[in-house]
C-alpha cells in the first residue's frame, strides 16, 4: 500500500531540484542556498549574498577555499592525466612514502598505505586488513559512533537511519556505551555520570551476556573502531583514559585497535592526529578529509607492519578504478606541501583554539547555552534543548549581515559545532562568533 507524503515530505520535495536525487542533501536543507564562487572562508550564493564557512565544508577544508592548490595540483597533474590506479606513478610512490611517513613518525614504528576513494571505502579497506587477520569476530563500535553510509559501514555507524534502505547483512558490532557522560543514554535520570558503564567496557569477554568473546575464544573480538572525536555522534571528546583502557581491554581480547581520523585527522583537534591527544597506540589508521582540502574524493588507510603486507594483499587483491589516480594524488601532494610549509602547526592551533574561546566567551553566558567545549580547531556548543537545527537555519540567514554556515548533526540536536577554516583570521572568528550569538539571542526571543 503507498501512503500519501505527509504535507512537510511533499513541501520539503518541491525545494529539491526537479531531477535531484536527494538522499545526499541531508546537510544542506537548510541552507537552501545556491553556491556559485567561494574564496578564503567565504562562500557566495547567486544573489552574491555571502556566507562565512563556519563548519569548513564538513570538515574537508582547513586551508579555506583556495583555488590556488586546484591550479598548483593541476599542474601536477598534467604531465599524466587519467592514469587508472592499477598502473604505477612516480606520483603515486612519492604520495604513498609521503603519507608513510607522516603515519610513522607519529605511531613510532613502520607501515603500509593504500589509497581508497572516500571515507567509507576507507574504513572498509581497513576492516579488509583487520579481516585477514582476526576473521570474522564482533567489531567494537561506540554509540554514537560515524563511520559511513556504505551498506558495509552504515552497520558500523550508529543512527539506524543509516541502514534503512540497504537490508543486506552486515558485520557483527557491539557498540559500547556512548563515550560522553553529558548525553550518555545510561546517565542516572537526575544527572551526573554512571561509572557502571566504564566498568561494564572492562567486562567485556568475561560475560557472555555482553556478546563478546573471551581471550582465547576460538573467534575472537576483530577489532576497536573509534573516532578521537565523535563527530555525527554530537562533536563529542570522549575521556583518554577511559579510550585508552578500552583499547587496551580490546587488545587484551586480540583485538585491534582502527582509529578513524577522517573527521580530525590534520590538526583539528590540535595534533596531527586525534588519536595523538588520547595517547592512543593505533593499528590501522584511516584519515581523508583534510588531506585535499576538500577537492577531491580521496582517503588513505595506513597499517603497521606486517599487516597490509604483499602475503595478504597480493597485486590485485583490491582494485578500484580510479582510487589513485593522479589528478587526486596531485590534489594530496600539493596540500602536503601547505603542511611541511606550517612546521609550527601544534602550537599555531593552540593559539587558534585560545581565539575561538575568547570569542565564544559571550555565547557562553546566553541563556540557551549549557556549556561551550574548544578542542583545538573545533567549538561545541550545546543548547539547552533541542534547537540545533532553528541556530543553525538562523545563522545561514544572509540578510543584513553574512549567513554563517554551522555544523549540526540529526543525532545530536541539542548540539552546534563551530568548526571554521584553520586558516580563518582572529578577525573572522570574532565575526562567526557574533553571528553566531545573534541567532542564540533571536532564539531565546523564540522560545
Ligand atoms: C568520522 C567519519 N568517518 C567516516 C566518514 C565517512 O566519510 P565519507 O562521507 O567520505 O564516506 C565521515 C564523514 O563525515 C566521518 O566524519
Amino acid at each position: 500500500m503507498t501512503t500519501a507524503p505527509s504535507a512537510a515530505t511533499a513541501s520539503a520535495a518541491r525545494e529539491i531540484p526537479g531531477r535531484m536525487v536527494a538522499g545526499d542533501l541531508v546537510y544542506r536543507t537548510p541552507p537552501a542556498a545556491v553556491f556559485t564562487r567561494s574564496n578564503g572562508v567565504r562562500l557566495y550564493d547567486v544573489d552574491d549574498r555571502e556566507y562565512l564557512d563556519g563548519e569548513a565544508a564538513n570538515g574537508a577544508l582547513t586551508w579555506g577555499y583556495d583555488a590556488e592548490i586546484v591550479r598548483e595540483a593541476c599542474l601536477r597533474a598534467m604531465a599524466m592525466p587519467g592514469l587508472p590506479s592499477f598502473c604505477e606513478s612516480s606520483l603515486r610512490i612519492s604520495v604513498i612514502d609521503r603519507l608513510a611517513d607522516r603515519f610513522e613518525r607519529a605511531v613510532g614504528v613502520p607501515g603500509r598505505v593504500a589509497v581508497e576513494l572516500g571515507g567509507a571505502q576507507g574504513i572498509e579497506m581497513a576492516l579488509r586488513i583487520v579481516a585477514a587477520h582476526r576473521g570474522d569476530g564482533p567489531i567494537l563500535c561506540f554509540q554514537g559512533g560515524y563511520h559511513g553510509r556504505s551498506p558495509f559501514t552504515a552497520h558500523l555507524s550508529a543512527s539506524s537511519r543509516y541502514r534503512a534502505s540497504q537490508p543486506w547483512p552486515g558485520p557483527e558490532v557491539v557498540r559500547l556505551p556512548y563515550p560522553d557522560c553529558g548525553s550518555c543514554p545510561h546517565r542516572p535520570l537526575n544527572g551526573g555520570c554512571n561509572a557502571a558503564c566504564a566498568s561494564m567496557v572492562e567486562r567485556l569477554g568475561t560475560n557472555d551476556m555482553l556478546g563478546v568473546p573471551g581471550a582465547g575464544a576460538s573467534r575472537g573480538v576483530a577489532a576497536l573502531v573509534v573516532e578521537p572525536l565523535l563527530n555525527v555522534g554530537g562533536f563529542a571528546l570522549p575521556d583518554s583514559g577511559h579510550l585508552r583502557r578500552v583499547a587496551d581491554h580490546v587488545r587484551s581480547l586480540g583485538g585491534l585497535i582502527v582509529v578513524d581520523e577522517i573527521f580530525t585527522g590534520l590538526h583539528r583537534l590540535g595534533p596531527e592526529w586525534g588519536f595523538q591527544l588520547h595517547g592512543l597506540d593505533p593499528d590501522i589508521i584511516v584519515a581523508s578529509k583534510a588531506l585535499t582540502n576538500g577537492v577531491t574524493p580521496f582517503s588513505c588507510v595506513w597499517a603497521r607492519e606486517p599487516l597490509a603486507d604483499p602475503a595478504v594483499f597480493p597485486p590485485g587483491s583490491h582494485s578500484s578504478t580510479f582510487a589513485g589516480n593522479p589528478h587526486s594524488l596531485a590534489v594530496v601532494d600539493t596540500v602536503l606541501d601547505r603542511w611541511a610549509g606550517w612546521p609550527g602547526a601544534t602550537e599555531s592551533m593552540a593559539e587558534f583554539a585560545r581565539e575561538l574561546r575568547t570569542a565564544l566567551e559571550v555565547v557562553a553566558k546566553r541563556d540557551v547555552v549549557r556549556s561551550v567545549e574548544v578542542v583545538g580547531g573545533l567549538a561545541r556548543i550545546e543548547l539547552t534543548g533541542p534547537h540545533a537545527s532553528a541556530v543553525r537555519a538562523k545563522a545561514a540567514r544572509a540578510d543584513q549581515r553574512p549567513g554563517l554556515l554551522l555544523a549540526s548533526t540529526g543525532m545530536a540536536p541539542s548540539v552546534v559545532a563551530l568548526h571554521p577554516p584553520l586558516v580563518t583570521s582572529v578577525a573572522d572568528i570574532r565575526l562567526m562568533a557574533e553571528v553566531l550569538d545573534d541567532s542564540l539571542k533571536e532564539l531565546e526571543g523564540d522560545i
